[in-house]
């Protein structure tokens, strides 16, 4: 049967297959390329050659992922007034000049993921007649430095070039002589380690350069003033600096991310730089001075420069994004930030910042900040002028450090609590999160904070807040007061409470609440309060979920695997099934019932309704029913063991009708699968 079954699939598969194979070169146009009257899409139906005769008047030719081997001009038809040609992901190889000659409006042509390093002269000769091209993508076809450079030699009109992925290893001095119009070029993912001086000289439009996942290890008289992005992330430079003396320079966007500098790069004139992204360096001081050219690993005629007192950051009033997560930085280094006028979002994450330092700060210094990431830190206390010196902070990332939390004070003393007061930070042991007028999203995971002291965020309006992974966290009551009115997202996961340690406030505007991973018999009291949307208690300890009623209006998603929910008190999944409520996870979720004084767990799913006890009235007569099924039974495998078949199929109905109706109103009761039980 099955083989059979199999054999006519293939069998009926088949005149598909042959005609997709056999269409290009039988059938004018391909049934399985998409056309419009100037648009023609053969992507991927199994191409070998181009197709023919296509219709006059085409414009827009899409072959990629198809077989062609070759762009010969015997087999190419008249596509006079092609603009668009998209070849890519095939096995080209030959391109010939009598094809080329043939699309004299060709604007865009696309070829990566070829093989153009083969016949390389040839195609290249051929390439010299598409005087109108201005969209080139070689990506992806094995291409050294000369290929490349001989490819594009003649290319007059090119505005958008793409060369990532192939094998250069240096940038020839004449490569773009011929290319002064080019807006855009990509030579990411190759192995340039050098690059000749003049290389891009000509370039005098260059807008966009991509030049990550390279080998770069030194860039020093950057020049290229008109460039407005620049990307070098992914190399191995140890130093960047830009030409003295030249004019303004007009970029905005630098990542340098990824590689092995030492020190802040010198951008004296870089007065437009919005986005600088330095993650993932070596920088451990922003102190000018440093560092000491010794540190470097090679050395360049260029260091001499770094004695100088040029103040590189004397003119970056722009930058409102920098990124300095992943280098060393111990100190976090608050002068520097303060000639960053601009500067709204800053990342020193994952840096080895212990302490802040007021010595470096003046009075009234205040940085522009709104979102600052310090997450994977070594901080243990944060001052209370370092947040009355971020007066604009908005979002806080405080994970993976190790802060406590002072006690503020509640809203009856609140008049005293001045933004100057220091009364509550003794010995500053503690981090006053209290009072930071702005902040709204604060992270303090994973900061094995022990116990939260009380109003610990008052007078801050937080929206969320983040105190997951601290194991075994307890919340006094009232930690959390003063938040009441404000705090709309909060998670505890990980924590390891017990519901006698996560005492929450009546959280009237609280609609996210991430409790899984925790100790919890019973969901915490204040919650009722709340009107929640999504609530997440898998990994706890309970057993039902009495409060369910008190979301059913606003809550649309719940999830529950992971608890010991009693198999006999499931009334709550009723409640939120009527409310529409989401359980994604039920298949997972598990329940616990008794059997011969065994503890018993099943899949809530599968857990058959007769396992729990029912009122006195209700067993006799199910005991009655059942008795009725089995005589039914018995009557009816008697006539079926005289051959009357058909009384069979409703047997199995019979029986599955009579049983109790299930709880959770999903139909009839199914078997225990096996694999669902086990002893507890
Ligand atoms: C492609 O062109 C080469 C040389 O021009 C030729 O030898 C080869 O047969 C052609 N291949 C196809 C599939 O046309
Ligand atoms: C480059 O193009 C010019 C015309 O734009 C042409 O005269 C010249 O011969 C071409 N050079 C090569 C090497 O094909
Ligand atoms: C720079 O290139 C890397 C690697 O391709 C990429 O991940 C990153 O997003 C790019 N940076 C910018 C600013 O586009
Ligand atoms: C900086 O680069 C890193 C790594 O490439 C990336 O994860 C991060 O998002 C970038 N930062 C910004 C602000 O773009
Ligand atoms: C550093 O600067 C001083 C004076 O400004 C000069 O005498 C000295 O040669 C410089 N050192 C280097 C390594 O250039
Ligand atoms: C800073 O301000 C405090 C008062 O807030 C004042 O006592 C102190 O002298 C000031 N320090 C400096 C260096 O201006
Ligand atoms: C958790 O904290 C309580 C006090 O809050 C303490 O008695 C208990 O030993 C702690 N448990 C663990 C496992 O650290
Ligand atoms: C729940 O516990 C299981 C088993 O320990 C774990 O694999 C899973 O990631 C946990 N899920 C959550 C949301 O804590
Ligand atoms: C069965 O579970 C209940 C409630 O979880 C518990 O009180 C009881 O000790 C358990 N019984 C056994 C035999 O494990």
């Amino acid at each position: 049967m099955l083989w059979a079954a199999r054999g006519c699939f293939l069998l009926w598969l088949l005149p598909s297959i042959l005609r997709a194979r056999a269409s290009p070169e039988t059938r004018p146009s391909s049934p399985l390329c998409q056309q419009s009257p100037t648009k023609v899409s053969c992507k991927g139906v199994g191409l070998r050659k181009f197709p023919k005769e296509l219709g006059q008047g085409i414009k827009y030719l899409e072959l990629s992922n198809n077989f062609i081997q070759n762009l010969s001009g015997s087999n190419m038809p008249g596509f006079g007034q092609l603009e668009y040609l998209d070849v890519c992901f095939n096995q080209l190889e030959t391109v010939s000049a009598t094809a080329l000659a043939q699309l004299p409006r060709l604007r865009s042509l696309l070829l990566a993921s070829n093989h153009l390093d083969r016949n390389y002269l040839a195609n290249g000769e051929a390439f010299h007649l598409l005087r109108n091209i201005e969209v080139l993508d070689l990506s992806v076809n094995n291409l050294e430095s000369h290929m490349a450079s001989w490819y594009i030699s003649n290319l007059t009109s090119l505005r958008v070039l793409d060369l990532s992925g192939n094998m250069m290893t240096k940038l020839l001095a004449g490569t773009f002589r011929n290319s002064p119009r080019l807006r855009q070029l990509d030579l990411s993912h190759n192995y340039i380690m050098e690059i000749q001086e003049g290389a891009f000289e000509p370039l005098e439009e260059l807008e966009v350069l991509n030049l990550a996942l390279n080998s770069l290890h030194c860039i020093s008289g950057f020049s290229l003033t008109q460039l407005q992005v620049l990307n070098l992330s992914h190399n191995a430079l140890e130093l960047f600096s830009s030409k003295e003396g030249a004019e303004p320079y007009l970029l905005r966007v630098l990542d340098l991310s990824h590689n092995r500098l030492l020190s802040f790069p010198e951008l004296p004139r870089a007065h437009e730089l919005t986005h600088l992204n330095l993650s993932n360096n070596l920088i451990a001081s922003l102190l000018p001075g440093s560092p000491h050219p010794r540190e470097f690993v090679l050395l360049y005629k260029e260091m001499q420069r770094f004695n100088s007192t040029v103040r590189p950051m004397a003119a970056l009033t722009r930058v409102a994004d920098l990124d300095l997560s992943n280098n060393h930085l111990e100190l976090f280094p608050f002068s520097f930030f303060h000639s960053l006028g601009s500067l709204h979002r800053l990342s020193l994450a994952g840096n080895c910042l212990q302490d802040v330092a007021r010595e470096s700060v003046s009075n009234g210094t205040e940085l522009s900040v709104r979102s600052l990431d310090l997450h994977s830190n070594a901080l243990r206390v944060l001052p209370r002028w370092f947040f009355d010196s971020l007066p604009h902070l908005e979002s806080m990332d405080l994970g993976s450090n190790s802060l406590q939390p002072c006690e503020g004070q509640g809203s009856d003393q609140g008049k005293d609590l001045g933004r100057d007061s220091h009364t509550s930070t003794p010995g500053d042991t503690c981090t006053p999160f209290y009072n930071v007028p702005r902040l709204k999203h604060l992270s303090l995971s994973k900061n094995s904070i022990s116990r939260l002291q009380p109003h610990a965020f008052s007078q801050t309006p937080l929206l969320s807040l983040d105190l997951s992974g601290n194991r075994n966290l307890s919340m006094a009551t009232g930690a959390l007061g003063g938040l009441e009115l404000s705090l709309q997202e909060l998670s505890l996961r990980d924590n390891q409470m017990d519901e006698g340690q996560a005492a929450l406030p009546c959280l009237g505007r609280l609609r996210v609440l991430d409790l899984a991973g925790n100790a919890l018999s019973l969901l915490p009291a204040g919650l009722s309060c709340s009107p929640l949307e999504s609530l997440d208690i898998r990994n706890n300890s309970l057993q039902s979920l009495a409060t369910a009623r008190s979301w059913s209006h606003s809550l649309r998603a719940v999830a529950v695997a992971g608890n010991p929910w009693s198999c006999c008190s499931l009334g709550w999944l009723d409640t939120l099934r009527v409310a529409g409520v989401a359980v994604p996870d039920l298949h997972q979720a598990r329940c616990v019932f008794q059997e011969h004084g065994r503890n018993i767990s099943a899949r809530i799913t599968g857990t058959p309704s007769w396992i729990c006890p029912q009122p006195k009235g209700t067993t006799s007569l199910v005991l009655l029913v059942v008795l009725i099924v089995f005589s039914v039974c018995v009557w009816a495998f008697c006539l079926l063991r005289r051959g009357k078949a058909p009384g069979c199929a409703r047997l199995g109905s019979n029986r599955v009708g009579m049983s109790q109706p299930h709880p959770r109103g999903e139909g009839p009761a199914e078997e225990r699968p096996p694999d669902s039980i086990t002893k507890v």
